[in-house]
C-alpha cells in the first residue's frame, strides 16, 4: 500500500477539474473505488469524469436506482455504479461489473457492497465534507498497484 495521497477540494469546480485529469489517464481496466458520506461529493466527482471523456456532452443521472450506467466514451466504455441499494453479493455478477472490472472503465459509489470482489488494483478515493465549509471537501486516495503512481503525477 502507498502511502495516502490527499486532496483539499474547495469548491465543486476544483473537484470537477480533478476528476477531468485523472479521467485523462484511465484505461480499460482501472477501476476507481468512491467511498463517503451522502453528499460528499462521489456522483459530483464521477460525473465530470465521465462528462470529460465523452465525445459528445449527455446527461449523467446518479445511477441510485439503475444500479450501473454505462457510457461510450473516449476511452472506451465507461461503467458508472452506486451500489447503495444493492440486495446481494450475486447481483453484482448479473449487473455484469465483474467483466466490466476487466474489460471498462469502472467507477463505483458505495464499494463496500463488493466485498470479496473488490478489485484489488482498485484505486481507493475517500471523500469527506469538510465540517466547517460548505463547498470544501477532504479526498484520500489509497492504491497498491504501482500504476496508480504514474497515472497519479498528473494531479501532483
Ligand atoms: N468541493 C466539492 N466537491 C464536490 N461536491 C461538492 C463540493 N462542494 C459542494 N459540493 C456539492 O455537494 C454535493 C455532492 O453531491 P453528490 O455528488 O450527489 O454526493 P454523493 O454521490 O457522495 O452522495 C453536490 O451538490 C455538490 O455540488
Ligand atoms: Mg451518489
Amino acid at each position: 500500500m502507498n502511502a495516502p495521497l490527499n486532496l483539499t477540494l474547495h469548491s465543486p469546480e476544483e473537484t470537477a477539474a480533478i476528476a477531468a485529469r485523472m479521467g485523462s489517464r484511465l484505461q480499460p481496466g482501472d477501476t476507481i473505488l468512491l467511498e463517503g458520506a451522502i453528499g460528499s461529493g462521489k456522483t459530483h466527482f464521477a460525473r465530470a469524469l465521465i462528462q470529460s471523456v465523452l465525445a459528445v456532452s449527455e446527461d449523467i443521472p446518479s445511477p441510485t436506482f439503475t444500479l450501473v450506467q454505462v457510457y461510450d466514451t473516449e476511452l472506451g466504455e465507461v461503467w458508472h455504479s452506486d451500489l447503495y441499494r444493492l440486495g446481494s453479493v450475486e447481483e453484482i455478477e448479473e449487473l455484469g461489473l465483474i467483466d466490466a472490472f476487466e474489460a471498462s472503465i469502472c467507477l463505483i459509489e458505495w464499494p463496500d457492497k463488493l466485498g470479496s470482489l473488490t478489485p484489488q488494483p482498485a484505486l481507493l478515493i475517500r471523500f469527506t465534507a469538510d465540517p466547517d465549509d460548505h463547498d470544501t471537501r477532504h479526498l484520500t486516495l489509497s492504491w497498491s498497484d504501482p500504476k496508480w503512481n504514474i497515472k497519479l503525477e498528473i494531479i501532483q
